[in-house]
């Protein structure tokens, strides 16, 4: 197999994160902390995993972060927008994510160097919010003329080679796609009118495609997936791929729900709930804020169950989530389960699951190894929505008329074996008869 050109990483990596916020924080003092060899990147598959390649027997196991050109962590410089002034130090105090003495005091004269430029921030689209530090104007052109001037300006006072932006910010209001979204020209004109279907992550995305940088959208706003976006992305050469990271109730859902499917175990009811107390869970109080992430997180287990094929399996399931924001848990989520499912014969059982986890603990490393992966992918010359990294997600961007792939080890399989395709290694299909057989 031949191996796809990819451009050597060399010279620095700028990082712009939309939202300077409890995940954003938290990856940045990961990321120094890991620099400095003071902390482990646990949870990023970038740093830590292996990809197997050839046989079993041919024992081949390098780490991901030798087998493909990466940067690296030395070479990552970052930025940020966030309509509250926090520099990424006091952002992180108040995230109340790390404790301060251990991970953040030693750190803190890095922290305090990533100050968010004035937010693309609109009210109408977040409406729990109210900062300071945004552009002077909501008007929608103004607003994407200054992404832009904002993007050029740290490239040129960073001296970085190449940058990526991730949305890790606040999930807007479900917006449904619509006529404004469907050409470049269509999309054009409704950003002159200030059409309201066109939401700030939508300028972000924008302003990110026009300027050559890779997007990856870790909240479930439609933001880059919409026709207009996602035909420029192909034609400038940008990889895109979104949306929503996928770190607690929906990462098991993407695991058990595959589990009862292989097995051909029913199911008649599942049962998601959450309490979270962080800015993250204030937004999502709102309705229409939490309308989007609804969306996002039920979307799952039709397409892993398919009801339609398998009717008497799961032809009537009733599937509620809910997020409660409770104040007094700060970051420390609480996700519980409960799923009624039945057997041989119909007879019923049940299974709980509560994940007491740490939100930007879990979502930290995604957006590491989606940055690192984005700019990967735009090296090797890969351009529009990158499937591969659907892993990342909880309602992964695919082509038109595609369903998307929610299981979480289908998922491993795809990027693993794109990792392998870049390299020019054999794709694992798992078939094994070789073992058996005198070849
Ligand atoms: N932590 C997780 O496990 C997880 C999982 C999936 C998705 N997400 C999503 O990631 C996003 C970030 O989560 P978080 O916990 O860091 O939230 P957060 O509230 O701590 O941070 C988001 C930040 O974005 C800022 N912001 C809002 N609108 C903005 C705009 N237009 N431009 C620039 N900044 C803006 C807010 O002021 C805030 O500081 C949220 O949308 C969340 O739903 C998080």
């Amino acid at each position: 197999m031949n191996e796809r050109q990819i451009a050597p990483a060399d010279g620095k990596l700028g990082v712009l994160t939309v939202g300077l916020g409890a995940v954003s924080s938290t990856l940045i003092a990961g990321v120094e902390l890991a620099k400095r060899g003071q902390a482990d990147p646990i949870g990023s598959l970038t740093q830590m995993a292996t990809i197997r390649l050839g046989k079993r027997t041919d024992a081949r196991s390098p780490l991901i972060k030798d087998f493909v050109p990466l940067a690296s962590l030395d070479d990552i410089v970052f930025g940020a927008w966030d309509p509250f002034p926090d520099d990424a130090y006091v952002a992180a105090q108040r995230a109340g994510v790390l404790e301060s003495g251990k991970h953040l005091e030693g750190i803190s004269d890095v922290l305090r160097e990533v100050r968010p430029m004035p937010a693309a921030f609109d009210r109408t689209y977040v409406k729990r919010l109210d900062g300071e530090n945004t552009m002077d104007s909501v008007d929608k052109r103004a607003m994407l003329d200054a992404i832009r001037e904002d993007i050029n300006r740290f490239r040129e006072e960073k001296g970085v080679e190449r940058v990526v932006m991730i949305w890790a910010a606040s999930t807007e209001i479900f917006i449904e796609p619509g006529p404004a979204h469907q050409s470049i020209e269509a999309f054009e004109a409704a950003i002159d009118a200030n059409d309201p279907t066109i939401a700030p992550s939508m300028l972000y995305a924008y302003a990110a495609i026009l300027e050559g940088v890779p997007f990856a959208n870790g909240a479930p706003n439609l933001t880059v997936d919409i026709p207009a976006l996602r035909d420029l992305a192909v034609e400038r050469g940008v990889p895109i791929s979104g949306k929503d990271f996928k770190t607690g109730q929906t990462l098991i859902k993407t695991v058990l729900g595959p589990m009862l499917k292989a097995r051909m175990l029913g199911l008649s009811g599942w049962y998601s709930t959450n309490i979270l107390g962080n800015r993250d869970g204030e937004v999502l109080d709102d309705p229409e804020s939490f309308k989007t992430k609804e969306e996002s997180k039920l979307g799952v287990l039709e397409h892993i169950l398919e009801p339609e094929k398998f009717p008497e399996l799961y032809g009537d399931v009733y599937h509620k989530v809910r997020i409660n924001y409770y104040p007094p848990r700060g970051d420390n989520k609480e996700g519980w389960d409960n799923i009624d499912l039945y057997g041989w014969l119909g007879y019923p059982m049940q299974m709980k699951v509560d994940f007491l986890c740490r939100d930007s603990i879990l979502a930290a490393p995604l957006a590491l190894d989606l940055v690192l992966f984005s700019d990967l992918a735009q090296r090797a010359g890969m351009s529009g929505i990158q499937e591969w990294l659907s892993f990342y997600y909880k309602a992964p961007m695919v082509a038109p008329g595609l369903y998307p792939e929610h299981d979480l080890f289908i998922q491993l399989t795809k990027l693993k074996n794109t990792l392998r395709w870049m390299m020019g290694e054999d794709q694992i299909t798992h078939l094994g008869r070789e073992y058996y057989e005198d070849v």
